[in-house]
């Protein structure tokens, strides 16, 4: 197989990695898929552990975050290093993301993609990362709702992306971005009717 394909398959089975439900029944005997918002990622850790155990919530909440950040990037910096080209990069990060949000060891269910598009995007748009983590990080103070931190935070990835990099190709911020509000069309709903639950 070509190198760019290894990658891309790699990419896929790394980000599909959910991190989250193997901590979560690991060491609190808890099935996130069956609880809370049945989502994957760090938020639904933290929601459904919380009930048990809140200290351990919290360690696991964190743990699920890094790691599902981490994956995409491992893969991203061994693509770097062997030498393969943006356009390969970008690709690389996108079947990440997909690889967390459409998991190949989860029947094609997943997580929505925050974590692990944050971990890629700080690769490969790092400034762009930090301003969606500010604006993450005051709406996660302010609004206390997960989703809609999360999602303000990468509608503002993408503004920022067509800002300070004009130039660039913008499709795969996009596509990712739209991945990202794909899986929270739950949310969205929730939110319209007032329903959203709080992360805690
Ligand atoms: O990072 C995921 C977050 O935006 C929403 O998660 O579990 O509240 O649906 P959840």
């Amino acid at each position: 197989l070509n190198t760019n394909v290894q990658f891309f398959i790699a990419a896929y089975l790394v980000g599909g990695i959910p991190f989250g439900l193997l901590l979560a029944k690991q060491f609190a005997g808890v099935d996130i898929k069956s609880s809370g918002s049945k989502s994957i990622g760090a938020t639904n850790v933290l929601r459904v552990v919380k009930e048990k155990d809140p200290v351990l919530a919290k360690k696991l909440g964190i743990a699920t975050l890094a790691l599902d950040a981490i994956k995409g990037v491992v893969v991203l910096v061994t693509a770097y290093f062997v030498g393969l080209s943006e356009a390969t990069l970008w690709a690389i990060a996108v079947l990440a993301v997909i690889g967390h949000c459409f998991s190949p060891y989860l029947g094609l269910e997943g997580g929505k993609g925050i974590a692990t598009g944050f971990g890629v995007m700080m690769f490969m748009l790092p400034l762009e990362t930090i301003i969606a983590l500010i604006v993450w990080a005051i709406g996660a103070k302010t609004i206390r709702i997960s989703s809609i931190s999360s999602l303000t935070a990468v509608a503002s990835l993408l503004v920022a992306s067509f800002i300070l990099h004009p130039e660039m190709a913008h499709a795969p911020v996009v596509f990712i971005v739209f991945i990202l509000f794909y899986k929270h069309i739950p949310n969205i709903i929730r939110l319209i009717q007032g329903q959203e639950v709080r992360v805690v």
